[in-house]
């Protein structure tokens, strides 16, 4: 890794009064979460379409339970690694302002962070599908019905198909306005309305790219720092806090 593009991006957060970070699935991989498209993602084995959609929620809810069943319990096993932690440091020194997020397993707020926007809902937030009530995790485990109206139970994640929840996005989009820094972090930009970030910020400064991966516009970032995000972050922390 190269160790002058890293002090570039430690001189270019600290000359940033509002440094905001936009994560995806990359930011856990190394907590033991598969990511979506990577060779070995999620989306390599199944079809989303089928996984992850409303439509698969009303035609096919066995299969579509067992998913997030099998997300549920892989997420019971894994928990925020070091990049997570440094993040949540940063935001208490005041070095970031905040996380806009894809994750829904949650890892960022378990690890410390106070600002974060999940802009894709929370895996571990139970909802009915017909009346929207909160259930229980256990309840969604054992498919319970809705005890409010007897309606089946999901996770309160965005499905394909659906709109973004309006009050995160709204939020979000407000501190994006007053940053002028942007930390991308493990996510290929793929999937609208997120993707569409890096588009709108890009004349309100700089913004630097931590991922394996490559993005739809490379051209946009001042820096690309190629490699596991965790090791990244821990290195420009160690420049940050002087002891690299
Ligand atoms: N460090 C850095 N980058 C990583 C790491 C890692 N340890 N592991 C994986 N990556 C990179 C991959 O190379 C890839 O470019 O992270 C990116 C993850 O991209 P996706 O799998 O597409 O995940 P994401 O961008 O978050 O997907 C967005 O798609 O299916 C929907 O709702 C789902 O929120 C998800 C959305």
């Amino acid at each position: 890794m190269d160790k002058k593009e890293m002090q570039a991006v430690a001189e270019l957060m600290m000359q940033s009064s509002n440094t905001l970070v936009l994560t995806g699935a990359g930011m856990s991989t190394e907590s033991g979460l598969q990511d979506f498209r990577s060779a070995k993602g999620m989306w390599a084995e199944k079809d989303p379409i089928q996984m992850a959609s409303r439509e698969a929620m009303n035609s096919n809810y066995g299969e579509f339970h067992q998913f997030y069943q099998d997300r549920l319990q892989a997420l019971e096993k894994a928990g925020p690694h070091q990049g997570h932690n440094i993040l949540a440091r940063w935001e208490k020194k005041g070095w970031i302002k905040g996380i806009l997020t894809q994750n829904v397993d949650g890892f960022h707020t378990a690890a410390g962070s106070q600002k974060v926007w999940e802009l894709h809902g929370s895996l571990s937030r139970i909802i009915c599908c017909d009346c929207g009530d909160q259930g229980s995790l256990s309840a969604f485990r054992e498919k319970q019905p809705c005890q409010e109206c007897g309606g089946l139970l999901r996770p309160g994640v965005v499905l394909f198909g659906e709109g973004l929840p309006e009050k995160e996005w709204q939020e979000a989009m407000e501190h994006l306005e007053e940053a002028n820094m942007l930390l991308v972090i493990g996510t290929s930009l793929e999937v609208a309305p997120v993707n569409q970030i890096p588009l709108t910020f890009k004349d309100r400064g700089p913004m630097v790219l931590i991922n394996k991966g490559s993005v739809p516009w490379p051209q946009l970032f001042k820096i690309h720092l190629q490699g596991a995000a965790g090791e990244i972050l821990d290195r420009i922390d160690k420049i940050l806090s002087g002891t690299d």
